[in-house]
């Protein structure tokens, strides 16, 4: 169903890879809801991805950057700006990567230039991309940034290795950025905490099946989907939530605040 929640709105949407992406499924969101936009991604995903066929479907253009580097972001909210006729009312932040958790690389045991690479990308690409919007003067007031998160920046998920810290970075840099958008630019600035969601990312979590299945049987509402984030992004670029800022939002079914379910302690009661 359609709102026209962000007709006449323009933006940036960063990470999508292929359809299972959660920025794959805002961008259509977003598209349906009245947003026009540009989609980036690295240079390689563009090549491994689908994302041509995302920009056909909603009418977008695709510029390539490197979220780590600052000249690739500065042409891309030049670019931006100049494909879509002014300055920005909305940018997803939609990218994760750990080298550490994709090569089994154990917590207590890290590579630290794999550490380093997935901070750079996880995290400090969230303020170059927020600097360099800042610094172009590239968003219009009202504006809403919103990067995606994850639990383990607040409690012990042991597989999500080095992610936990990288996300932790994030959110922190969502509030501290948060404030001098706000102040200076009236710009808001939010984290989403999602629920564990089968894309390409989510996946390389070891034992991520196992990961799924448990937040699912903790949580009330059943896991929130990738469909489920694209919709609440949409509410947080929409003018109906203009003085949300500096906050961590959850969406996971109601998972951060319990502490155990009648599912999982049926795993633990002996029913002889
Ligand atoms: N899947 C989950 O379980 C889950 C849960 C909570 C939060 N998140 C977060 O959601 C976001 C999106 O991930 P997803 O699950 O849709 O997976 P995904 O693999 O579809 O998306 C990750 C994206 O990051 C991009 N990326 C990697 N390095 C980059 C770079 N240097 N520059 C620009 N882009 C780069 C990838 O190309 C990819 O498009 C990530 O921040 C992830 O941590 C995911």
């Amino acid at each position: 169903m359609s709102y026209n929640l962000l007709k006449g709105k323009k933006g940036i949407i960063f990470g999508a890879l292929d359809e299972n992406s959660i920025a794959w499924k805002t961008a259509m969101r977003v598209h349906e809801e009245g947003g026009t936009f540009v989609l980036t991604n690295a240079p390689v995903s563009i090549r491994m991805g689908q994302i041509d066929e995302l920009a056909k479907k909603t009418g977008s253009q695709i510029i390539p950057a490197d979220a780590t580097l600052e000249e690739d972001l500065q042409n891309l909210v030049e670019q931006a700006m100049e494909i879509l006729g002014g300055k920005l009312d909305f940018v997803l932040h939609s990218i994760g990567m750990s080298i550490n958790v994709r090569k089994g690389k154990h917590y207590t045991d890290q590579n630290y230039a794999w550490t380093q690479k997935g901070t750079d990308v996880s995290a400090l690409s969230f303020h170059k991309t927020m600097q360099t919007l800042y610094k172009a003067d590239a968003m219009n007031e009202w504006g809403s940034i919103v990067a995606l998160t994850y639990m383990a920046a607040q409690r012990v998920f042991p597989d999500y290795n080095d992610m936990a810290d990288n996300k932790a970075y994030l959110e922190s840099v969502a509030r501290s950025f948060g404030y001098f958008f706000g102040r200076d630019k009236k710009v808001r600035v939010n984290t989403i905490s999602q629920s564990p969601t089968p894309t390409t990312a989510g996946s390389g979590v070891k034992g991520f099946d196992g990961f799924i299945a448990y937040a699912e049987k903790m949580s009330p509402l059943g896991n929130a989907t990738a469909l489920d984030c694209a919709n609440y992004t949409v509410t947080l670029f929409s003018d109906l939530t203009k003085r949300v800022t500096l906050q961590n939002l959850y969406n996971d079914g109601g998972f951060s605040n319990m502490g155990v379910s009648d599912a999982v302690m049926d795993a633990f009661v002996d029913n002889q």
